[in-house]
């Protein structure tokens, strides 16, 4: 399976990745825990793009676009992944085109997770995540086993430096302005699921599996 995930910040792609990543064995292509790699390990990609993050606004294309190219070129990417943040733009949508034209992929589906910007603010300055093994948590919706803990790891969790409100809030109307206009894009084209984000964790992920092993019978047919 190929799966694009679009939806606004905190509507639960990542949350979603992880499940998918689980029920299908593919591997999960998060573009926003790459940079975070990168401007922790304060490389030369990480210097590029921390202001933008720090904004709330996209990082440019032209980089984005040559960071996807090289992560699907890897062994890991043959069978099949879920692209977590990417693409974000009508241009990344249209080099993502062209990238998967040139290695012989064809999309699955793309799967639009919605949830409103009220219920965005409340996940996001109440999630944690492990440093390490990037699982995430919510203090009130999927809380760690112990307080501050990560179940995996062990470590101490962290808060994101961009899950403030105000940056919150730019960064919903980044992905109003910018990222939007996708899903109509990807309607066009006949490979668009749109889900409600507002379900369970878990039930939501029973209706994605469900739907997308629907989509892939009809295909097959
Ligand atoms: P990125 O890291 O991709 O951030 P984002 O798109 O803003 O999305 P989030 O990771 O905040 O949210 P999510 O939808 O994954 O929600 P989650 O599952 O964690 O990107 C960060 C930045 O990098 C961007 O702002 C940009 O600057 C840059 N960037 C990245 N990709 C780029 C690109 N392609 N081009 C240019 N720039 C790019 O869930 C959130 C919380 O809610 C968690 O606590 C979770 O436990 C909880 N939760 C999840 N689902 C549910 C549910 N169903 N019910 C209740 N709680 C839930």
């Amino acid at each position: 399976m190929r799966i694009v995930l679009l939806g606004p910040p905190g509507a639960g792609k990542g949350t979603q990745a992880k499940l998918l990543v689980e029920k299908f064995g593919i591997v999960q292509i998060s573009t926003g825990d790459i940079l975070r790699k990168a401007i922790a390990q304060e490389n030369v990609l990480g210097s590029q793009v921390n202001s933008y993050v720090l904004k709330g606004e996209l990082v440019p294309d032209s980089l984005m676009v040559d960071l996807i190219r090289e992560r699907l070129n890897e062994k890991d990417c043959r069978n099949g992944f879920v692209l977590d943040g990417f693409p974000r733009t009508l241009e990344q949508a249209k080099a993502l085109d062209a990238l998967f034209k040139e290695l012989g992929f064809s999309i699955s589906c793309v799967v639009e997770v919605q949830a409103p910007l009220e219920e965005i603010i409340k996940r996001l300055i109440l999630r944690w995540s492990c440093p390490n093994c990037g699982s995430v948590y919510h203090l009130e919706n999927n809380p760690p086993k112990e307080k501050g803990i990560c179940d995996i790891c062990g470590l101490p969790l962290v808060q994101r430096e961009d899950d403030k409100e105000d940056l919150i809030r730019r960064r919903y109307h980044t992905y109003q302005e910018l990222t939007e206009p996708l899903s109509e894009y990807y309607a066009k084209k006949g490979v668009l699921i749109q889900v409600d984000g507002m379900k369970g964790i878990s039930d939501l992920g029973n209706i994605l599996a469900f739907r997308l092993l629907e989509r892939e019978k009809t295909f097959k047919r």
